[in-house]
């Protein structure tokens, strides 16, 4: 018995010893394609390209201490607690062949086994669109260094109600965008807003009498983040995009140290005819007013850390689609989970270590 043990220590030490030395071809090229070139290529939001051997040389070591310590991919979701169909974080034997590739010195291998950059079309990546809502103007993000959060009202031009599959964001910018949350609009308010000033859109600061109540908190449609790939809804499910509605977008730009212009492009896409819809998707917007604790606990005293939690009772037989954590800059982390009638717990998301700036990395759609 102890012998066999020792054979088999032997030989995943054999093992281990034969794969100490991963190359960029066979081992590290496809962790960087599959899980970092979505941002790290020319003209998308990571600050340098990592699309080929000399870039992610060049960089191996920072990519050692990035990918050691989870700050790269920004995957913000605790991965022991629930998954996602759109997740992007590393496996610990990921990160290991990544750091024992750098400490030999970031070999090439053999230049041929290099697997191909995945495809990424410059148009859209869910197919031919039904509706295309361009910005009728370009917009200046001024290069001030400050974020910006901008509405622009877009008339969809449909008269009568559309079953929706798909929301597609196309960048005009990719360097300042770095956000947007998409919402129909019947009321016509938000267009008043908008034709208050001649500049194309409207920041909440131009309108003091503005009640994101009135225009945004409802038939919100999933958002744009960089780096992620729109989803259709799982079959027999769709959203409905009310007649005569006009698409409100609210653009987050990062702050920029020079004037930038963005002239992006809303993609639509309806449910086909012969698709049975038996489940319309809606939002729901859970604000701190279900608080246990009441509406008026939502307070913080200075140099003090605390909890909050807030019940939300569903009133009929869902399925969930996705869920969208959100806090500003004061908050730390967060557990949402589901009571079930039968005692049990579902979880749905924890978040450890919450950061302002990845929050858009966590709108997820499951299609359990
Ligand atoms: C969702 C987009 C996104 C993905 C995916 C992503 N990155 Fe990044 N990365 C960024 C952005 C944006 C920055 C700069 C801002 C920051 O550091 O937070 C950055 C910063 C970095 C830096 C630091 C650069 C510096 O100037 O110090 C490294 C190194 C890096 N990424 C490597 C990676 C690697 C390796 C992966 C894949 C394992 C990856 N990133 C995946 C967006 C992304």
């Amino acid at each position: 018995m102890i012998r066999i043990i020792t054979v088999v220590c032997l030989m995943v030490q054999a093992l281990n010893s034969g794969s100490a030395q991963p190359t960029f071809s066979k081992d590290v090229a496809s962790i960087i394609f599959n899980h970092c070139t979505t941002c790290h290529r020319q003209g998308e939001i990571g600050p340098m390209a990592l699309t080929n051997y000399e870039q992610v040389k060049n960089w191996a070591s920072t990519i050692r201490y990035v990918t050691s310590n989870k700050i790269m991919p920004p995957w913000k979701a605790d991965e022991a607690y629930s998954r996602f169909v759109d997740e992007n974080y590393l496996s610990s034997s990921q990160i290991k062949t990544i750091s024992d590739w750098v400490n030999a010195g970031s070999p090439l291998g053999n230049a041929s086994e290099t697997p191909k950059l995945p495809q990424y079309p410059t148009n859209s990546l869910l197919g031919t669109p039904d509706l295309i809502l361009p910005f009728k103007r370009s917009y200046v993000h001024k290069g001030n260094g400050t974020d910006e959060y901008r509405y622009f009202v877009i008339p969809t031009g449909i008269t009568e109600a559309k079953k929706v599959k798909a929301v597609e964001l196309r960048p005009g910018n990719k360097k300042i965008v770095h956000h947007s949350l998409f919402f129909a609009d019947q009321s016509g308010k938000a267009k008043e807003y908008d034709n208050k000033t001649l500049e194309y859109g409207f920041s909440v600061n131009d309108n003091a009498d503005f009640r994101v109540t009135e225009v945004i908190n409802h038939d919100q449609f999933p958002g744009y983040v960089p780096g992620q790939k729109p989803r259709n809804f799982p079959d027999g499910l769709a959203q409905i995009l009310p007649a005569n509605s006009d698409l409100v977008i609210q653009m987050h730009y990062a702050p920029w140290s020079v004037d930038e212009a963005d002239s992006s492009t809303v993609n639509i896409f309806f449910a086909k005819e012969n698709e049975i819809i038996d489940r319309t998707v809606k939002d729901y917007i859970m604000l701190p007013f279900n608080l246990v604790a009441g509406p008026l606990s939502f307070i913080i005293p200075a140099n003090q850390v605390k909890k909050f939690e807030g019940v939300y009772t569903v009133p009929a037989d869902i399925s969930l689609v996705g869920i969208f954590p959100h806090m500003h800059l004061l908050g730390k982390n967060w557990e949402v989970y589901i009571e079930n009638l039968d005692g049990t717990k579902t979880n749905l998301i924890k978040i450890n270590d919450w950061d302002f700036n990845w929050q858009g990395a966590i709108i997820l759609i499951s299609t359990k």
